[in-house]
């Protein structure tokens, strides 16, 4: 045949591919997301095999681990006992509760290593939402952002380098900005959850934590997160949510869920130039698992093809419990 273009040229071989390759994958690309608890021993997530809740002495030997392998961030969930759990969330302000203990105890031996938080309600409170719940069951924006802002200012004392806002209330990152600013911080960076959608992918994580939505026999609980969290079933409304992040000054964006969501990914790119991330969330990473163990499918290959499809879609870095494996994978090759 007579073909001018033959784009197999460009395929011949893995040092041509190579020559050609247009996204890479870094462990440095890696956001590593961690869950601890208030016990002295780690306890494997049933839903989430090779995922764990860590007491602070192993999630330090954890945190070195991930250093050794190339990770350069990690995020840190809190599975807060029931008992200390109330309406308003209140177990957040407590300096020496389990998330300031453990930044402050990560800062100590390894301070290179940067730690992002989580700023939302439901590991706090006992109705399981981001926000607080009034009595006819509505998730209040504003009241919520007054905790959100003091949330914060206890983590950032701690040592933390980026906030993570995920509760998705209106002008929560201009509040946490602002309130960061005026205690001192204003080298804290925020990696806001910019479109987060209402989505069932979060089931693994919220058994980790146990913070699903609770009934509460003194007043109506949303069984959902709806009312604030994205409907599945919209893209331009994430382009506005991107806007006011970046108006309100997020460093750093972030599309959630990530596989199911690459469009958004992809539509957020186009649009800022902000470094953007995007949330391989628990239930990616179950549904990769539970498949693997049954030898389904090859979990090496699966897990780096995916992790490379959000940069191809326009993602700078990646939050994903398969940081370990994949920087593992990535030396090997
Ligand atoms: C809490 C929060 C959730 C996740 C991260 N922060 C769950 C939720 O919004 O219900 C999900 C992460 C995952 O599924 O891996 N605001």
């Amino acid at each position: 045949m007579n073909l001018i273009i033959r784009p197999r040229r460009l395929r011949r071989s893995e040092a041509i591919r190579e020559m050609v390759r247009e996204n890479h994958l870094n462990p440095a690309d890696f956001i590593y997301p961690l869950f601890i608890h208030e016990k002295d021993y780690k306890e494997e997530i049933s839903a989430m095999p090779g995922i764990y809740r860590w007491d602070i002495a192993g999630l330090v030997k954890e945190v070195f681990r991930a250093w050794d392998l190339g990770i350069r961030c990690v995020v840190l969930f809190p599975k807060i006992d029931n008992s200390l759990k109330t309406e308003d969330g209140s177990e957040c302000f407590n300096e020496a509760g389990l998330i300031p203990k453990a930044i402050r105890m990560l800062k100590k031996e390894i301070p290179e290593m940067a730690i992002m938080t989580d700023v939302a309600l439901d590991p706090y409170s006992c109705d399981g939402h981001d926000g607080l719940v009034d009595d006819n069951g509505k998730i209040l924006n504003d009241e919520t952002i007054e905790v959100l802002k003091k949330q914060s200012i206890i983590q950032a004392r701690a040592g933390a380098d980026f906030i993570g806002p995920s509760d998705m209330m209106d002008g929560r990152v201009g509040a946490i900005r602002s309130a960061l600013d005026l205690e001192g911080f204003s080298d804290v960076g925020i990696i806001s959850y910019t479109a987060k959608f209402s989505s069932a992918y979060y089931g693994p994580f919220r058994t980790a934590l146990d913070s699903a939505p609770k009934k509460n026999n003194k007043k109506i609980i949303p069984d959902n997160k709806s009312t604030y969290q994205m409907d599945p079933a919209n893209s331009k409304e994430a382009l506005i949510e991107a806007a006011l992040d970046q108006y309100e000054g997020a460093d750093i964006l972030m599309v959630k869920p990530g596989v199911s969501y690459l469009d958004i990914v992809y539509r957020i790119s186009n649009f800022t130039n902000k470094p953007l991330a995007a949330y391989n969330v628990s239930g990616e990473y179950s549904m990769v698992k539970a498949a693997a163990l049954k030898n389904w499918i090859d979990e090496k290959d699966i897990v780096l093809e995916t992790l490379l499809s959000f940069k191809r879609a326009g993602a700078k870095l990646i939050l994903t419990y398969h940081a370990c494996d994949a920087s593992k994978w990535l030396k090997e090759k």
